[in-house]
């Protein structure tokens, strides 16, 4: 196969933002074959812009089409599982936007569905190809260079971000606030930086203090704070299996000085503090000989992450390789993100349910 056919479940911001340019780019190995959305308009738009012949409000019809090898997922939430499921038992591969579900029961049926399929089923976290997450990658990862990482603390915040567009505050449709929609990005890298150990518990709170309110400021557009039903701020402790914890801020709207997205790594030989999300400084500090001292890499390569996670799907589908970000980091992602959730109705430590069979 030297070329794919590609169509695209969902044509609103993040499909016309960046996954229909990215894929566009690449026309030496890819046709956009069609797109689906249940506002033809959106999808009409999206076809014109970017030269997709067929076009669909459902996106049966578009599954029905032989060219197409891989479908990119990037509608809301609620329609990841059964949109997933229906490509990859019409014998389709599967890009799908994060998070994989909208919690870990969904996912669980999508990743039993892609395995029964035999078809790559991927998870859009594309901030793993960051300049700064690829350098950490390679030092924490491969080189072993800040040894034992034992405690990791995780922040997806925003000041006054709750989402005025979309499904973002529909608990029903989304599974979840900013725990589930940013948080989710942030609790990759980390998990991925630590070399993804297994979840094993859970302790959590979550909060809702702006959201349902119609006084509050909203900086990324002004939402109807009567259809506001997912938490704005979450906390959660995570257990892994080799001992080490995790804690997680996520917020939508909070009162802190601004929105901060980043990771503090703690380990025997040395810590990190790094947004792998930007082009901040990544820091590493550590001890030499009695003598503290501290790393700033400069010139981390600028890296589009959109693309190169989209080259990387592209580059897998072409030469048979697993899925780059596995439909299975996406399930233990939800599973965590269920546990804390569930921990903070219960008001205990939860367990981690990571089966899959
Ligand atoms: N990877 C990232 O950094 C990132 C960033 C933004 C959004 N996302 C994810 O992308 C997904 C979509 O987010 P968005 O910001 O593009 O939302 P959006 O609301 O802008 O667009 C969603 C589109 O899906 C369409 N849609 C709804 N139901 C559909 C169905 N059954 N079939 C086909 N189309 C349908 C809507 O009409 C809309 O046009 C979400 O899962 C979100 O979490 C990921």
């Amino acid at each position: 196969m030297s070329k794919i056919g590609v169509g695209f479940i969902g044509a609103g911001g993040i499909a016309q933002g960046q996954h229909m340019p990215a894929y566009a780019r690449l026309s030496d190995r890819v046709e956009l074959v069609a797109v689906a959305d249940v506002n033809e308009r959106a999808a009409r738009t999206a076809a014109e812009r970017f030269r997709i012949p067929h076009v669909y409000t459902d996106y049966r019809d578009l599954l029905r089409h032989e060219e197409i090898d891989l479908v990119v997922v990037a509608a809301p939430n609620f329609v990841h599982r059964d949109a997933t499921i229906a490509a990859l038992e019409a014998g389709k591969h599967v890009h799908c936007e994060k998070p994989l579900a909208r919690n870990a029961r969904e996912a669980r049926e999508m990743v039993r569905a892609a395995r029964q399929a035999g078809k790559l089923l991927h998870v859009s976290l594309q901030w793993r190809f960051s300049g700064a997450a690829q350098f950490l990658y390679k030092y924490i990862v491969e080189e072993g260079s800040v040894g034992e990482i034992y405690y990791a603390r995780a922040h997806a915040l925003r000041r006054r971000g709750i989402p005025g567009w979309g499904d973002f505050i529909d608990k029903e449709k989304q599974g979840g606030g900013p725990l589930l929609d940013i948080g989710v990005h942030i609790l990759d890298a980390t998990l991925w930086l630590m070399g993804y150990p297994k979840p094993v518990s859970a302790f959590g709170a979550t909060y809702t203090k702006f959201g349902n309110r119609p006084d509050v400021v909203g900086l990324m557009g002004q939402w109807d704070y009567t259809r506001f039903t997912v938490e704005d701020f979450a906390v959660g402790l995570i257990r892994l299996e080799n001992g080490a914890t995790i804690t997680i801020e996520a917020s939508f709207c909070a009162n802190i000085q601004g929105d901060e997205f980043n990771v503090l790594l703690l380990g025997d030989k040395a810590g990190v503090f790094a947004d792998p999300l930007s082009d901040k400084p990544v820091r590493i500090f550590s001890e030499y000989n009695r003598t503290l001292y501290d790393i700033q890499p400069t010139n981390i390569p600028n890296v589009n992450s959109y693309q190169a996670n989209v080259e990387a799907v592209v580059d897998a589908v072409l030469n048979n390789k697993p899925a780059p970000i596995p439909g299975e980091h996406g399930f233990y992602l939800n599973a965590i993100i269920d546990a804390i959730y569930e921990s903070a109705e219960m008001g205990r430590e939860v367990l981690v349910d990571t089966s899959l069979d």
